[in-house]
């Protein structure tokens, strides 16, 4: 028996249950809810009193509702709510240009990228929810997919591990085999097989749920379970976990997958044991779907958006409670990424941080991110509380997710990967910059004539001070024109 909780923290279950108040005059009187359990930043809470109207009803007959000041507008919506007006959407994509491979108009290319890459892509995955069984009773088992099984939900669901057909390869497309999953429930088998296509590790469930079978028994009430999960799981399958660019693939789309429950309990649970029932299952949006998020997206050129991602980002930061200290007036807060591995180094890196430090609007700091000696949570506070960040093509830049939403990255050079960090700032709705000057930046001499080894990625650079800090210098003014970071900077001084 093998049961890994991961990231319970983060995306921890929460389950809102309604507690009697007692009527007992010597206690004071207790709140309905544990609203703590809710555990979401505030800019989240209107949209999910909005979609949890149950609680929005206990808030406002609870005198002791932390939530009041949220009541007042609840017609606020994600944007992808079957009843959402249009008016009152958490974000509105910004597209400079109408790519013209893509898009007639601004506003198809505005309307394009909402549903590649913010909530209207939760929307598209909603409307394509089939039922694949369907319970004839309540308390039958019920399973439920998006297109190509991408994103699917069960509920009473029989998974027989007894033998595991386990080898060294990671995912195995016959782990399952026939009777060894299903639900007692009616299976339409033609609408299953049809979600078949994208069958693959990492960018559908069909190799897990191909074998799913309508079950001539109640698998729960029955009693064919040795262990039956009563908790919320959520399965996920994750990507190459080699960084940190790859981890946040995984929970990007977790997220994601969140929303398309409408809940954010996640336990996640990897269980081996012999017979399983899972009361309720959602089966997590995969890191490699075609055209899935977060990489390898094909998106539409000169868009961005302050909303799928930096609702993700605000829920992280949130959960694990990572505060804005800043911004303070007068003060640009640049953190430069530095690397210690063999390759991607800023060889005159000592020369810009001097030349940083001679502009007093600048607060410099360097930092080597490696987890030994700066964990996680602190790396997260630190970049979240930096107004420009600066580092070479990495992984690293990944923790662009968590600046705030005033900053600036600066990828110092991209090693001619243009998109990668690019399209993740524009994801996440931030300014991004990069070197544009070529005969700017050199190449480390490796004293030989030019090999293969010589890619962009293998090589150490030096940058030209004079154009690194133009570069900087045009950053910080975006930074402290951008009406968020006025308004923070207004707000610390009242
Ligand atoms: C409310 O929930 C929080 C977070 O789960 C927990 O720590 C706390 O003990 C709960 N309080 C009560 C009164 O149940
Ligand atoms: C649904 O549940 C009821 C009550 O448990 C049971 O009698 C019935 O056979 C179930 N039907 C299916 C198709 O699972
Ligand atoms: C999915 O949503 C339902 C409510 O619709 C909730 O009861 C369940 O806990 C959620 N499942 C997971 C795995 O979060
Ligand atoms: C890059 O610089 C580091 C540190 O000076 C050095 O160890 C490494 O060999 C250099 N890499 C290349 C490809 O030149």
């Amino acid at each position: 028996m093998l049961l890994l909780v991961a990231l319970g923290i983060v995306f921890s279950p929460f389950v809102v249950t309604i507690e009697k108040t007692e009527n007992n005059n010597h206690k004071p009187p207790a709140p309905l809810f544990n609203y703590s359990r809710i555990s979401l930043p505030s800019e989240h809470i209107p949209y999910f009193l909005s979609n949890n109207k149950r609680v929005a009803k206990q808030c406002r007959l609870d005198p002791l509702c932390p939530f009041k000041d949220a009541l007042k507008d609840l017609s606020v919506c994600w944007g992808y709510e079957k009843s959402c007006d249009p008016r009152k959407r958490f974000s509105y994509p910004v597209c400079t240009k109408a790519d013209s491979a893509w898009a007639r108009s601004l506003d198809a290319a505005q309307e394009l990228f909402w549903k590649q890459a913010d909530f209207g892509y939760v929307k598209e995955r909603l409307s394509e929810l089939k039922t694949l069984c369907k319970a004839s009773k309540p308390g039958n088992s019920s399973l439920r997919c998006s297109s190509h099984s991408r994103f699917c939900k069960a509920t009473n669901l029989y998974l027989d591990l007894r033998k595991p057909r386990r080898s060294h390869e990671r995912y195995k497309e016959d782990f399952i085999q026939t009777g060894e999953i299903g639900g007692h429930c009616r299976l339409n088998k033609r609408a299953l097989a049809a979600e078949g296509e994208h069958k693959s590790p990492l960018q559908s469930w069909y190799a897990e749920l191909q074998t799913y079978k309508e079950l001539d028994f109640d698998p729960i009430e029955d009693g064919h379970c040795d262990i039956i999960i009563d908790k919320p799981t959520v399965f996920m399958k994750l990507d190459a976990g080699v960084n940190m660019y790859h981890h946040f693939c995984d929970f990007v789309n977790l997220y994601i997958s969140q929303h398309i429950n409408n809940s954010f309990s996640s336990d996640i649970n990897i269980i081996m044991w012999d017979t399983v029932c899972f009361k309720d299952a959602f089966f997590s949006l995969l890191p490699r779907m075609r055209y899935g998020l977060f990489y390898n997206t094909p998106l539409i050129s000169d868009c961005s958006s302050e909303g799928m991602f930096r609702a993700f980002s605000q829920h992280v930061l949130h959960r694990l409670n990572i505060l804005q200290v800043g911004p303070k007036e007068g003060r640009v807060r640049v953190t430069l990424l530095a690397r210690s591995t063999e390759y991607r180094r800023i060889l005159n890196q000592v020369e810009l941080i001097n030349a940083l430090k001679t502009v007093s609007l600048l607060e410099v700091s360097v930092v080597d991110y490696k987890y030994k000696d700066v964990p996680f949570l602190e790396q997260l506070k630190i970049t979240h509380n930096s107004d420009i960040f600066i580092g070479m093509h990495g992984a690293g830049l990944t923790h662009l997710l968590f600046l705030p939403d005033w900053a600036v990255i600066f990828e110092l050079y991209n090693c001619q990967d243009e998109s990668c960090y690019r399209d993740l700032a524009r994801l996440r709705g931030i300014r991004y910059v990069t070197w544009q000057k070529m005969d700017k930046v050199l190449p480390q001499d490796k004293g030989h004539h030019p090999t293969l080894g010589d890619h962009p990625k293998f090589t150490n650079y030096s940058f030209d001070v004079l154009e690194f800090m133009r570069l900087v210098l045009e950053a910080a003014n975006y930074v402290t024109r951008h009406p968020k970071w006025q308004r923070r900077v207004l707000h610390d001084e009242l």
